[in-house]
């Protein structure tokens, strides 16, 4: 009778984009807390990459970081996923990152226009293909777009944003058809979670204006549903409003 100890097998691995800081971070804390090893992926906030790489492995949970700039995204999405692959196979994508800038038409420029694409559409696109070229035969994986309500019924403001936003919900169901058995693709669509950091009473007077719910939500509410969706294995091509009702 073979009596060795078999070796404790590795953790799945997440990618999880834009994870440094604010609902990035937490989305990454939370998927440790399920068990999975995490890629911190970052921009510029390197300081504070470092620091949740340090608090998952005080937890006892693996990750590690890279730096990205998503402007270029097809070489921030082999960038990002030779980091991954040392970790192991990846199995699950969250691409969090993103840019929310507010022009008015007559302020929109080529820059404005293709920052928003690159780091919001294309770079989820790339992070993808280079997802699906690392799994083997016969693997499964879930890839989770964080949208917002907004891409769903554009208002007159954040133009590039939501018409951004819009076209990853349609790549997200696109793939989730095209990706189908093997990759789950959905995505969630929050609302109010943390305001822009230059405008901290903005969501605190939507909350009272326009959320039925009456409250702004938090990163966890956020968490909950990616928690939801990695539970299933039937759900696919869904988008999960979390918003308090404000897309109503
Ligand atoms: N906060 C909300 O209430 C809310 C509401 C609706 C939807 N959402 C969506 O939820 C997600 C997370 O929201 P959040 O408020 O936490 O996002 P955020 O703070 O606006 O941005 C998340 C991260 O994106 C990264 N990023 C931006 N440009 C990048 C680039 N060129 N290269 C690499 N990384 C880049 C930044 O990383 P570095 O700091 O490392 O540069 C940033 O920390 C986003 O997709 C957002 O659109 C949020």
């Amino acid at each position: 009778m073979n009596t060795t100890p078999s070796a404790p097998s590795a953790p799945p691995v997440a990618v999880v984009t834009g994870a440094a800081r604010r609902v990035g971070s937490e989305i990454a804390l939370s998927l440790v807390k399920r068990g999975m090893a995490v890629l911190v992926h970052h921009g510029t906030s390197t300081v504070e990459a470092e620091a949740i790489v340090s608090k998952i492995r005080g937890m006892g949970g693996v990750a590690e970081s890279v730096a990205a700039d998503l402007r270029d995204p097809r070489a921030a999405a082999c960038t990002v996923f030779e980091a991954a692959e040392r970790m192991g196979p990846v199995s699950v994508l969250i691409n969090s990152a993103a840019v929310f800038q507010d022009r008015a038409l007559p302020w929109i420029d080529s820059y404005h226009c293709s920052l928003h694409v690159n780091v919001n559409l294309l770079a989820p696109v790339f992070l993808i293909q280079q997802l699906v070229r690392q799994m083997a035969e016969g693997e499964t994986a879930h890839v989770i777009n964080i949208l917002d309500w907004r891409a769903q019924r554009p208002g007159p403001d954040h133009l590039m944003y939501t018409a951004t936003k819009a076209a990853l919900l349609s790549v997200t169901k696109s793939l989730a058809l095209q990706l189908a058995p093997g990759i789950l693709v959905n995505g969630i669509a929050p609302g109010a979670i943390l305001p822009p950091e230059d405008r901290t009473n903005w969501h605190q007077q939507r909350a009272i204006q326009s959320i039925p719910l009456k409250r702004t939500g938090s990163p966890q509410d956020v968490c909950d549903a990616i928690d939801f969706l990695l539970s299933s294995r039937f759900i696919t091509g869904e988008i999960i409003n979390v918003s308090g009702g404000e897309e109503l």
